[in-house]
């Protein structure tokens, strides 16, 4: 259930964010030692492919219940990726905040006990979260408010201007007439933007004013019912020619002195031809100064929200000139990435700080040197109509990259169902050339997906 703020509704909610933290982080712990007689539980509510790297990561790296950590997660449907790797799940409609609540109590009836709460979907009841977090002390990682802030465009831009961080010009909107306006006193071309979407549902970029009018009814109609509000923005016309876009991921985390602090992925570079992630790469090929400013402007914000887990920042970046663009306070699509080439993916990141353990600097160094690692998704057909079984993979078949002379990886997820355009897979590949290893990462990634067989509709 989402609920419409009102502009002042969000400013207060901002004002309030210093104490909210302040009280969060005071019932904050490190998590010291792990015991295997009491295992700490981790629940990740959603259990996709970013659930499914802080589950595994659980066993991989800390030996699951055995060595003090339980997993359990929650999804709507049966035979979810994480669902295999987690001790425990559960399967229902996760934006029922009393279903929430109750499978929460289940695995954690005493939220004193160690535990921790990770929100891996956006479609949730926030406020119940919010409830659980700051009423009855649940761990709902980064933070039991932030999703109030970072699933409402406003609301985040409105963070921006309070921490005078750069990000495009924008200004919001209750009707066609406010829209017109801002587009005149922006010059066009703007992009009209939904309250609250993601995947780019119910954006429009306007090159004309004749179009303006439509662009608003389309994110209205978009905007998950929370009312007629959308943002307008000033277009970046240099954004697609000449720039690129970086995801920041900072980790806040206890250090070894008990103290909470931040510690930086370094910044993820990708492109997307379309509305949705497409392909992300490490190193990222921006200039020092914007790494920079990409790191300082994502803390600023870490540090404003407060929490401990991980914090993904979107970033525009032209030159040495960054503008932010969303937060969110979880792992990130375009991070996946990260499984390859980083020493900790952001899966196992958000499971280990978390929980109150400690990240050290190693695992946030990039794993593989001299080459840039690139991830590109892996799609079921446009083609697919409703929904359809997924019959398997044929692992043999998609081998023949290495014939090709290519090198890389496949990551399949499992999925027992498709639809048109539903992410199945990640393929990775490795050079020295960033041009050769995108290229590299597309042929892998177009191989693996005539190497999933589809079945009849479900
Ligand atoms: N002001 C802008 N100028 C130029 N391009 C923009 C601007 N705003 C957004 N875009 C482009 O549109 C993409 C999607 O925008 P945004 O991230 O705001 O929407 P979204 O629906 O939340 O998407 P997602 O959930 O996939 O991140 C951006 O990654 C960028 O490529
Ligand atoms: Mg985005």
């Amino acid at each position: 259930m989402v609920y419409k703020m009102t502009e002042e509704e969000r400013r207060d909610l901002l004002d309030k964010i210093g104490s909210y933290k302040k009280e969060f982080e005071g019932r904050l712990s490190p998590l010291d030692p792990l015991d295997p007689e009491r295992p700490a539980v981790f629940i990740s509510v959603g259990g996709g492919e970013l659930g499914d790297l802080a589950v595994t990561a659980a066993k991989g790296q800390y030996g699951g219940a055995g060595g003090g950590v339980r997993t359990v997660a929650f999804d709507r449907y049966n035979g979810f990726p994480a669902q295999d790797a987690a001790d425990a799940s559960e399967v229902f409609d996760m934006k029922n905040g009393d279903l929430l609540e109750r499978y929460i109590k289940k695995y954690v009836p005493d939220p004193s006990k160690p535990h921790a709460i990770y929100m891996e979907v956006e479609m949730i009841d926030t406020h119940r979260a919010y409830k659980l977090g700051m009423d009855e002390g649940y761990k709902v990682m980064s933070t039991p408010y932030g999703p109030l802030v970072c699933m409402d465009r406003h609301a985040t831009k409105l963070m921006f201007d309070r921490l005078r961080l750069e990000r495009a010009d924008w200004a919001y909107a209750n009707n066609d007439k406010e829209v017109h306006r801002i587009a005149k006193d922006f010059g066009l071309p703007v992009i009209v933007k939904p309250v609250m979407t993601s995947s780019g549902h119910g954006t429009s970029i306007v090159k004309t004013g004749k179009e303006l009018e439509e662009a608003y009814a389309h994110a209205v109609e978009h905007a998950r019912g929370v009312g007629d509000e959308v943002v307008v923005e000033r277009f970046l016309p240099g954004l697609k020619t000449m720039g690129t876009e970086i995801t920041q991921i900072v980790v806040r985390h206890f250090n070894e002195h008990g103290k909470i602090v931040n510690s930086f992925v370094p910044p993820i570079e990708h492109r997307r031809p379309g509305a949705t992630y497409h392909e992300s790469w490490l190193p990222s090929a921006i200039s020092e100064g914007a790494a920079e400013r990409c790191k300082a402007d994502a803390g600023r914000i870490a540090d404003f929200m407060g929490g401990i887990g991980v914090y993904a920042v979107e970033q525009f970046v032209l030159g040495d000139e960054v503008y932010n663009n969303e937060v969110a306070n979880r792992p990130h699509d375009t991070g996946m990435v990260t499984r390859w080439m980083l020493n900790m993916d952001e899966g196992a990141l958000q499971l280990t700080s978390t929980l109150g353990l400690q990240i050290n600097p190693f695992h946030l160094e990039i794993a593989r040197q001299d080459v840039y690692g690139v991830a590109h998704v892996v799609l079921a057909p446009l083609e697919i109509k409703k929904e359809v079984k997924v019959l398997g993979w044929n692992a043999s078949k998609l081998n023949h990259f290495q014939t090709k002379g290519v090198r890389g990886d496949f990551w399949y997820f499992g999925k027992p169902t498709a639809y048109a355009g539903r992410r199945m897979g990640m393929a990775a590949a490795f050079q020295p050339d960033l041009e050769k290893a995108r290229r590299n990462a597309e042929i892998i990634a177009h191989l693996a997906e005539g190497c999933i067989e589809y079945g009849g509709r479900v």
